[in-house]
């Protein structure tokens, strides 16, 4: 089974981006032929400073190592480093109706935040299909709101098969029921457009914890915590007797939001404290990282090239 995902390097990860996509690949690392890669053509689609782009390509992937990626185990490529998904991308496009890319909710979101209508924004469906049926992936681990995007591969996959011949794989998303949106600290989804993100390595995480929004229910009163954000951040890192733990001090009363932050931030050390050593050691050799990537594009070319020369004279080139 080929298991393949992909985050853009877009800005710093933070817990949402861990929780809500890293761990799930790292659990399936174990399962099938894992290939990871950073999105770094379609971060172009919000990210316009070349310095930035390139910086945050190797920040991902140092924190993808960091934090588990065997690349052993798991093929992580740039994205930029297999130049034949742009070309798929095209013949992709050629089958893409206008229509299909007009209800995605993720153009019509960035439209609503403010984001310039580009091409790149709008066709960035279509090169997210390339990306997966190029690896001819079973399997593609993503967020809920990659939902849509995967059933726009799926569709354009169909389409090119009536049109060509059975050549791609179809792919199914894989999207654990299980990862909650995880809340900022505001309270609402954490999202770096919302700029109330708690990076995997924040050198501000105390503070950041420290200020999370709470009610202002008096510390002696009996609390429910389900749906506290202090609360569904604690059950992200601390094993389920010390969350029951939590949920009853809540419940007995007498217990306040502050002491549950630190209890948060400890748990939030536990976690993080040796990923952010490993960190610190790869981060000393560059060459070594290059060479990681490196490696892995080789891999992934020469499993994306016999697929392509089937596909190129299939299309008639
Ligand atoms: P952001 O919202 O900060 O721009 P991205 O859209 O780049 O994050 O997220 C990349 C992936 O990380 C998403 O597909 C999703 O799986 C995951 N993710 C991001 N934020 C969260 C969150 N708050 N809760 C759960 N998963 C998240
Ligand atoms: N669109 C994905 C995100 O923002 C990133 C991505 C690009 C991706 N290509 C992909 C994810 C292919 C999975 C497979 O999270």
């Amino acid at each position: 089974m080929r298991i393949l995902t992909g985050i853009q390097p877009s800005g710093k990860l933070h817990w949402g981006n861990y929780f809500g996509a890293m761990k799930s690949m790292f659990d399936l690392q174990e399962k099938g032929e894992n290939f990871m890669f950073i999105a770094n053509y379609h971060a172009m689609t919000t990210v316009r400073d070349g310095k930035a782009l390139r910086e945050a390509t190797k920040e991902v992937a140092l924190d993808y190592l960091a934090c588990g990626l065997d690349p052993d185990k798991t093929v992580m490529y740039r994205q930029s480093d297999v130049p034949e998904v742009q070309e798929l991308a095209w013949y992709l496009s050629c089958l893409t109706p206008m229509g299909l890319l007009e209800r995605c909710h993720s153009y019509k979101d960035k439209m609503a935040h403010g984001f310039e209508a580009t091409h790149g924004l709008f066709a960035y469906p279509v090169l997210m299909a390339a990306d997966i049926l190029i690896m001819q992936s079973d399997l593609v681990p993503v967020g809920k709101d990659q939902k849509q995007h995967l059933e726009v591969t799926r569709d354009l996959c169909q389409k090119f098969n009536n049109a060509y011949g059975e050549i791609f794989k179809m792919p199914d998303a894989y999207i654990p029921e299980t990862v909650a949106t995880i809340p900022g600290t505001d309270g609402q989804k954490m999202s770096k457009s919302y700029h109330n993100t708690i990076e995997l390595f924040d050198v501000s995480a105390k503070k950041k914890i420290m200020g999370i929004v709470t009610d202002s229910t008096p510390m002696e009163e009996p609390k429910e915590p389900e749906g506290n954000s202090i609360y569904e951040m604690y059950k992200l890192f601390a094993t389920p007797e010390e969350v029951a733990e939590m949920a009853a001090a809540f419940r007995a009363g007498g217990y306040g939001y502050g002491t549950a932050k630190k209890a948060l931030l400890q748990a939030y050390h536990r976690l993080f404290d040796p990923f952010k050593e490993k960190r610190d050691e790869l981060a000393k050799d560059p060459d070594a990282l290059e060479d990681i990537l490196k490696a892995g594009a080789a891999r992934a070319r020469a499993a994306a090239a016999p697929l392509m020369e089937k596909v190129r004279k299939a299309v008639g080139l």
